[in-house]
């Protein structure tokens, strides 16, 4: 049932903006093999919506970008890594035109939108859909290049290491991973002499996520069981608004509609309906940064007892309007709204996972021949809190960055030694696939209502008891049962829950994403919270 196959020189486990960047790059010395979950646009990459943060404008600057950047991060922010990658942005925006991105534009200057919290217009995009544009575009390109083998419907389980070496020698080193093959059922080792992983987020931790179905977090536990430190789990980023319709649970109204000009308001059969009540809660109104605006609508929420509220841009000139936002116009009309002339009704969603993955400037993780790039990562760009539009160009950057350190070591990495095949002799197929259903929409749900967007410690502690009597559950099935795809994601899933949690239950403060209750201050120095295995 399971093969070693001929090594690639490096491993990607990931095809969206951090994965294919990384591939396109060390193609041009090496022989890449990336290794997706599903198809290879399924991850969050394809459903950006506003589009990617750069300093294109004469009248910004990079001081600004690194500025708004680092006052949405609450002061978690690594500076180096914040200059870094905003510096590299406008080059990275160039690649991306290279490859065919048809970005908007104006004049014949690109378009800039405007995100809450950019003190600037800065904004490229493509309409309002701008990563199915890049995803698209990154892919032509990497189907185009022979020393790119693209492999997707492949379950990435755990990272292979000194333990799994024919002659053990139990080191840390990383030498690929064992991935579960959808369509034969084999489980297969894919060695090389560097893996990088690009797995993104963890947002399906949450009961409501803009995020995709893949989002499960794999990467940051794959990593985390092999030995690497975690920083900063709790900085759960939630969109202010994501659409409240009982059928389409997560679709993103993109921020850019408050950026052109959108108001949120408290909805019909509320005491002040129609009132515009982000003035009340910051100087920035709708363009504060993602925290505080989700926080005020979660407080009008539960202090009125509604839904949801509006998110209206109906004031503005249809057909700018159109012009704008066609996709969601279109898909909003096919839900019975025309936001051309009524308010969108939205509630905050969980959006973004600031932690993960501890990584330095060149995405190296603390495991030899280990990299990491992308959502999946904590590079010390968001700090606590990360500002719109800022996390595709941390792919791009960390993609090219972890590719060059590659490229630049590759002598010190040694021959891919002799893997043992991973070993299915001890299990059974399940007779109780509903475990896993059960234990999936149990965690996501004490996620939502005890680690959400406020928190306290009591409700902290709660999850943490759920999350230890589920441990015993999980690893019970998974030690006894062979490895389905289900199984892969709900022992990561638990295992990213219990990371946050954690993580919650160590920062004595609130700050940025992090609100607790019970310590509502932000203490005077901004300190990571970093776990190790
Ligand atoms: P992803 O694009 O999520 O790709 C992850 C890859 O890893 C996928 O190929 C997946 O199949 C693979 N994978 C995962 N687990 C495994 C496994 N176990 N085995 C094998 N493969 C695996 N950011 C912006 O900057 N601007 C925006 O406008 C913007 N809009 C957004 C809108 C939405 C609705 C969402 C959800 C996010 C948005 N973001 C935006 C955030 C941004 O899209 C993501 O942070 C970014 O695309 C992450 O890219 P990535 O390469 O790290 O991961
Ligand atoms: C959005 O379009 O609102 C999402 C932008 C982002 O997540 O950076």
């Amino acid at each position: 049932m399971s093969d070693s196959l001929p090594p690639h020189d490096v491993v990607i486990i990931g095809s969206g903006a951090a994965g294919l960047t990384a591939a396109i790059s060390l193609a041009e010395r090496f022989k890449v093999l990336v290794l997706a979950k599903g198809n290879l646009a399924q991850g969050s990459t394809a459903w950006a919506q506003g589009g990617i943060a750069a300093v294109l404008d004469k009248g910004d600057t990079f001081e600004d970008h690194i500025r708004d950047t680092m006052i949405a991060g609450a002061g978690l922010n690594r500076r180096e890594t914040v200059e870094t990658v905003i510096e590299n942005a406008p080059v990275a925006i160039e690649r991306l035109i290279a490859m065919g991105v048809p970005f908007n534009k104006e004049h014949d200057a690109l378009h800039l939108t405007r995100e809450g919290g950019h003190s600037h217009r800065r904004i490229v995009h493509v309409d309002d859909a701008t990563g199915w544009a890049v995803q698209e575009a990154l892919l032509k390109t990497a189907r185009a290049n022979p020393n790119i083998t693209l492999l997707p419907h492949q379950v990435a389980i755990d990272l292979i290491t000194g333990r799994h070496e024919e002659k053990f020698s139990g080191s840390g080193r990383v030498w690929g991973v064992y991935a579960l093959d959808q369509q034969s059922g084999k489980i297969n080792a894919h060695t090389g002499r560097a893996t990088i992983i690009a797995t993104g987020g963890a947002g399906r931790c949450y009961l409501f996520s803009t995020a995709p179905r893949g989002a499960t977090g794999d990467g940051i536990a794959m990593a985390w069981r092999a030995g690497a430190r975690v920083s900063n789990m709790e900085m759960m980023q939630f969109h202010p608004t994501c659409l409240y319709n009982l059928d389409v649970k997560n679709f993103l109204i993109t921020e850019a509609v408050r950026g052109e000009g959108g108001h949120l308001k408290l909805p019909a059969g509320a005491p002040e309906a129609g009132e515009r009540f982000m003035p009340r809660f910051d100087a920035r109104e709708e363009l504060a940064p993602r925290d505080i605006v989700a926080r005020a609508i979660d407080h009008e929420i539960k202090r009125l007892g509604l839904d949801y509220v509006d998110l209206d841009i109906s004031h503005k000139d249809p057909e700018f309007v159109r012009h704008h936002f066609p996709n969601i116009h279109e898909k909003l009309l096919t839900l019975g709204i025309d936001m051309t002339t009524q308010p969108i009704p939205v509630v905050p969603a969980q959006h973004y996972t600031c932690g993960g993955v501890l990584i330095d400037l060149q995405g190296r993780t603390d495991l030899p021949g280990l990299y990491a790039a992308g959502e999946v990562t904590e590079s010390g760009l968001h700090g606590a809190n990360r500002l719109a539009s800022n996390s595709l160009l941390e792919c791009f950057v960390f993609g090219e960055a972890a590719a060059r350190d590659i490229m630049a070591r590759w002598d010190e990495f040694g021959q891919v030694p002799a893997i043992r095949p991973w070993d299915e002799s001890r299990v059974t197929d399940s007779d109780e696939e509903v475990v896993i259903k059960q234990n999936w929409t149990e965690i996501r749900r004490f996620m939502w209502n005890y680690v959400g967007i406020v928190r306290t410690t009591k409700r902290l502690e709660r999850a943490q008891h759920r999350i230890q009597l589920l441990s015993g559950e999980v690893a019970d099935y998974y030690g006894n049962f062979r490895v389905t795809s289900d199984l892969v994601e709900l022992r990561n899933l638990l295992q990213t829950a219990e990371l946050i949690v954690s993580s919650a239950l160590k920062r004595k403060e609130s700050r940025g994403l992090h609100f607790n209750t019970d310590y509502p201050e932000m203490l005077p120095e901004a300190k990571d919270t970093v776990l190790v295995p």
